[in-house]
């Protein structure tokens, strides 16, 4: 079974594609736009900032954007949000615009079906988006090269990455992992910093996070199969649906974690 079928059947019920749940996607867009607002790096005071929010043409770019579920929730709301999504996967992209178009966003959202490694924009951006993609570029230090070589001067990024909650046990490397993926969070942390890199706000994924995230994609997947048992793929859903459960509850459920970060350049250290 075609492993994209089986993301887009998994996320049917969690469109963010990583464990954050609809507060915190919201709390971390605020921030991220707040501060993308001001790219002189000033801080107005509340009045003038939610003024500058509505009436400023701000631009986003989501870098693995998926189905641009991130950028969907940036828009609402925001009639002066334009945003940008990148994404390899070309039914994921003709996925996405579909939605878009039908709730309307289609002329505040533009998607490119390409290697976000190789995409060029004309003008910078003044947020950009990866959350869940780092592995697209190598690793955060290639990541947050990417993201700086689209950002405006003054510009916010917002950087959702796993790391390790605790040493990953043999059940865990069973899993499919392998104990240098990541590191702990302090260290993942102190590795943005030495990029040139202040963290302005963060959000720790909560294990009830993780939960919902997990549940629904083994569940929906799961659900998917039974509903359709006439499917040609439907035993292989089932299938991979249980064993990522099981790589999940027997492997790095409490374990591996996840931490997205707003961030914005250190000053004497923008290259
Ligand atoms: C875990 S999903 C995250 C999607 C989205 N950021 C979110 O949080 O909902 C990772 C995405 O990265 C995309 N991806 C992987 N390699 C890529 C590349 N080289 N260029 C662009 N997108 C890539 C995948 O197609 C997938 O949609």
């Amino acid at each position: 079974m075609d492993r994209r079928r089986i993301s887009a059947l998994a996320h049917a019920d969690h469109p963010i594609a990583a464990p954050l749940s609809d507060t915190s996607v919201a709390r971390l867009l605020d921030r991220a736009l707040r501060d993308g607002t001001e790219p002189d790096g000033a801080v107005p005071d509340g009045a003038e900032r939610d003024r500058d929010v509505r009436d400023r043409d701000v631009r986003i770019l989501d870098l693995g954007c998926g189905e641009a579920a991130w950028l969907v929730r940036a828009v609402e709301g925001r009639p002066g949000v334009r945003a940008h999504g990148v994404d390899l996967d070309a039914g994921t992209v003709a996925r996405a615009r579909d939605g878009i178009a039908a709730r309307g966003f289609g002329d505040r959202v533009t998607l490119y079906a390409q290697d976000a490694r190789a995409f060029v924009a004309e003008e910078p951006f003044d947020v950009v988006l990866c959350v869940g993609a780092a592995h697209a570029f190598g690793g955060l230090l290639p990541t947050l090269e990417a993201v700086r070589r689209h950002l405006a001067p003054g510009g916010t990024a917002l950087i959702g990455d796993a790391f390790w909650e605790r040493e990953p046990r043999q059940g865990t490397l069973d899993a499919g992992f392998e104990a240098d993926d990541y590191t702990d969070l302090g260290t993942t942390v102190d590795r943005i910093v030495a990029d040139g890199w202040t963290p302005v706000y963060g959000h720790i994924s909560t294990t009830e996070e993780w939960d919902e995230y997990e549940w629904s994609w083994t569940g929906s997947l799961s659900r998917w199969a039974l509903d359709h048992p006439d499917d040609p793929d439907s035993g292989e859903a089932l299938r991979a649906a249980a064993e990522h459960r099981s790589g999940w509850l027997h492997g790095y459920r409490r374990t591996l974690g996840f931490v997205t970060l707003v961030l914005r350049r250190t000053p004497g250290r923008v290259r």
